[in-house]
């Protein structure tokens, strides 16, 4: 582009200066001659901007970037790594319904009655109960008849607890019998149908077996941390994975790799002075 432009713009000079000096001016026409000058100077002037721009541009697309070093991509570390600097940050977060989105189902962490409770439902009933450790589900399947489930997850807390069921090609199903787990004063600690009053057989997408109700599809994303559904199509399978199970401090601060070989770096942090490391973190 400059090889092109620059002789263009010389042989206008040189016009423009042979303009000027051929003909030998006298002392009358002096003034006939100046003006022009006045004209000439800014467009001259003009031109070697333009010159010396686009000289710097070669020059600079010709040299390399200056190089910053790589950042790496930051990776998730987990809830207990965080608590070795955010106790105080942790001990909140413990206990609390983020913590809770969803456990193993375990002694301590089912909260519905699987004492042989049993729930009448659109001409269905479901009948809860142990299986030694195991929590099971005696209740309608995908062909509309009466099957024993295993319980796998439980999900929530309060105001009512879910309970996810493991289905073929990897699928985790939310049965729609649910856990009111507020106090008996309040009405609770019973079971109920989330769709109080609707006919919902295995047929609709809403029952519990039905695509509304699958988990890995429905409601991982929100429940727990570094959700990846890794559904395959060919196959209609999930492999479904999480970072951590539950909705963890990296599900809402992102993944924590780099920022804490960051705070390893300032040594013993608990002696810093917040809006130091503030000023250093900037
Ligand atoms: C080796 C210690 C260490 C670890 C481990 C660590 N942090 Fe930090 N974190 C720090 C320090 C130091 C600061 C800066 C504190 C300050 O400014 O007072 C900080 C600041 C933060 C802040 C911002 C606080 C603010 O005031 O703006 C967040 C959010 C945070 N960390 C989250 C996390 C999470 C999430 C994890 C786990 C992935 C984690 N940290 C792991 C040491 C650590
Ligand atoms: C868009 C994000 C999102 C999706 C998707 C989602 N949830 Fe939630 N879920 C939440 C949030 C946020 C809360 C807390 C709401 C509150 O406390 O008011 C919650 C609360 C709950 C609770 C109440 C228990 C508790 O401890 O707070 C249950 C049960 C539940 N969800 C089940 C499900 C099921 C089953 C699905 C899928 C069919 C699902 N959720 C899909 C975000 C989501
Ligand atoms: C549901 C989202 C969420 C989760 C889970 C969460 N945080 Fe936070 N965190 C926040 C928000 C939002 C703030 C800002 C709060 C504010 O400014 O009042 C915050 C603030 C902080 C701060 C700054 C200090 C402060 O008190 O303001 C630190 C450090 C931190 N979180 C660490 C953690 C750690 C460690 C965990 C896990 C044990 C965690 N967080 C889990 C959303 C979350």
């Amino acid at each position: 582009m400059s090889k092109k432009k620059q002789p263009r713009n010389r042989k206008a000079n040189a016009a423009a200066i042979g303009k000027i000096s051929t003909p030998a001016p006298s002392s009358t026409e002096s003034s006939k001659y100046q003006l022009p000058l006045v004209w000439l100077m800014p467009l001259v002037a003009m031109l070697l901007v333009a010159i010396m721009f686009l000289v710097r541009r070669t020059k600079v697309s010709a040299s390399p970037l200056p190089t910053t070093p790589p950042v790496l991509d930051a990776k998730f570390v987990g809830a207990a790594e965080c608590a070795t600097c955010h106790e105080q940050e942790n001990s909140r977060w413990r206990g609390s319904h983020h913590q809770l989105a969803m456990q193993p189902a375990t002694d301590s962490t089912v909260l519905g009655d699987f004492s042989h409770a049993s729930f009448d439902n659109n001409g269905v009933t479901t009948t809860f109960s142990r299986n030694g450790s195991k929590f099971m589900v005696r209740t309608d399947g995908p062909d509309g008849a009466l099957h024993d489930y295993e319980i796998g997850y439980t999900f929530g807390v309060y105001p009512l607890q879910q309970y996810l069921i493991a289905m073929p090609g990897g699928r985790l199903q939310a049965l729609g019998i649910a856990w009111d787990s507020r106090t008996r004063e309040r009405g609770g600690q019973r079971w109920f149908f989330l769709y109080p009053g609707q006919k919902i057989t295995a047929r609709d997408t809403r029952h519990w077996t039905g695509i509304d109700q699958n988990w890995n599809y429905m409601c991982a994303d929100c429940h727990s941390t570094n959700l990846r559904k890794n559904y395959d199509s060919r196959t209609r399978t999930f492999s479904t994975a999480y970072a951590e199970i539950d909705v963890s401090c990296e599900a809402c601060h992102g993944p924590g790799s780099n920022h804490m070989s960051w705070a390893k770096k300032q040594g013993d942090w608990q002696k810093f002075d917040a809006t130091q490391s503030l000023a250093i973190a900037l």
